[in-house]
């Protein structure tokens, strides 16, 4: 699958003098949880705050300045996902992004309409959906195979009904890791008459995002989980953004999104900094080839170093009495690995590993209902290490040592 060629030691140098905050003791392996900002990210931040002190839409020059950084800020989330601008709106995270979809969607399901909703998800693409109950939909739960972690055809067949309006599952699960078909998926939910509502944000960090190509109606990700800033940005179809009731004053437009989605406006200086991401995207394809930018060699020379990074942390954990990995793991996987140990309490995991500057975490990630239907919730879940392209093989063998004195 990778064409690209790994990363070289220069590579991986230059990759780390883009995360300043990398540059320390520790040993960053709770990722999954929120990556490190690219230092074009911080700089676009601190220059907007300190030189731009003034309000959008005004005639004047730095205002226009402003309103411009805001607009570049919005196309950028775009251009991540594969979307165009007005078929994408920012807001504080996924889950608030989510709640708000939710509510904006809740004119279009009639009572007895079906919305189906996994038992693996985050509870950000659950819980809102589940709510939508009190409007007279009827929820169904896809649930994920016991066995395998996964979600799976057979699983989303036994939920379609002739009524089922709208499917909500993850693209990768944070506990589990695994990459889904989400495409295959969204054929199957698509023929039955269906939307398909995507939490992209567990998928995001590591490959490349393209909404069109898997066939997303909806399609989420957590810009802070993608080396930006404390923002979430939803990608809707545009025809079906345009016909969502609007979450702002009466006044704005229907016609107007992001607006109309973005109600009380979204932190300016913080929208002014995503184009600090794909610029360190690019920077980091113009080390890897010649040539224009191309957003596919970067994520194929991440995935591969990553998978390099996962292996020696899976063979650890699969060599272990009484470990229990989340997730096949020879299937196609993020670097998010979790576990638990037979007999231990996954809260007295983590702090073994502080002693060490290594941090991981543990607990249920807000993926509540997987963790019960797996019974370990009364353990506190599953203890998780996640790491990001910016980790080291040397890291790793920080992290696989300190691994070895606690479990
Ligand atoms: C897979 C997944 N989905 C959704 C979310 C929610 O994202 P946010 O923190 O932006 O609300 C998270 C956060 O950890 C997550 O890991």
């Amino acid at each position: 699958m990778n064409s690209a060629r790994p990363f070289s030691d220069a590579d991986l140098a230059f990759v780390r003098s883009n995360f300043p905050a990398l540059n320390d003791s520790w040993v960053y392996a709770d990722n999954a949880g929120g990556s490190v900002p690219a230092r074009g990210v911080t700089a676009r931040v601190t220059d907007y705050m300190s030189r731009l002190g003034v309000q959008l839409y005004a005639t004047h020059e730095r205002s226009e300045e402003a309103t411009r950084l805001f607009y570049a800020g919005h196309a950028a989330a775009a251009r991540l996902l594969g979307a165009d601008e007005e078929e994408v709106y920012l807001g504080a995270s996924s889950a608030a992004n989510v709640r708000l979809l939710a509510r904006a969607l809740r004119p279009m399901f009639a009572a007895g309409d079906e919305i189906v909703v996994t038992d693996l998800d985050h509870e950000s693409n659950i819980g809102p959906w589940r709510e939508l109950a009190e409007s007279g939909a009827t929820i169904r739960e896809w649930k994920f195979d016991r066995e395998s972690h996964e979600l799976t055809i057979a699983g989303l067949d036994a939920v379609l009904r002739p009524r089922t309006k709208l499917v909500c599952f993850t693209y990768v699960s944070n506990i589990v890791g695994v990459v889904h078909d989400a495409a295959a998926f969204v054929k199957r939910i698509h023929a039955a008459g269906a939307l398909a509502c995507i939490d992209g944000v567990a998928f995001a960090p590591h490959r490349r995002v393209d909404v069109r190509a898997i066939g997303a109606d909806f399609y989420f990700v957590s810009l802070y989980k993608v080396f930006g800033p404390h923002l979430g940005a939803m990608y809707g179809r545009r025809d079906l953004l345009r016909r969502a009731k609007s979450q702002n004053h009466f006044f704005i437009s229907e016609e107007a999104v992001p607006n109309k989605f973005e109600p009380g406006g979204v932190p300016h200086e913080l929208v002014a900094s995503i184009p600090g991401i794909l610029e360190y995207f690019e920077q980091l394809d113009a080390r890897l080839g010649p040539g224009p930018a191309q957003i596919d060699r970067v994520f194929d020379a991440i995935a591969r170093h990553e998978d390099a990074l996962t292996a020696p942390l899976l063979d650890f954990l699969r060599s272990r009495k009484g470990v229990g990995i989340l997730g096949r793991p020879d299937a196609d996987r993020v670097p998010t690995l979790a576990f638990t140990v037979d007999g231990r309490d996954a809260s007295t995991i983590p702090p073994l590993l502080d002693a060490g500057n290594v941090a991981i975490r543990y607990g249920d990630f807000y993926a509540r209902r997987a963790v019960n239907a797996l019974g370990i919730g009364e353990r506190n879940g599953v203890v998780r290490a996640s790491l990001l392209h910016y980790n080291t093989p040397a890291e790793v063998a920080r992290l696989v040592a300190a691994l070895e004195r606690a479990v």
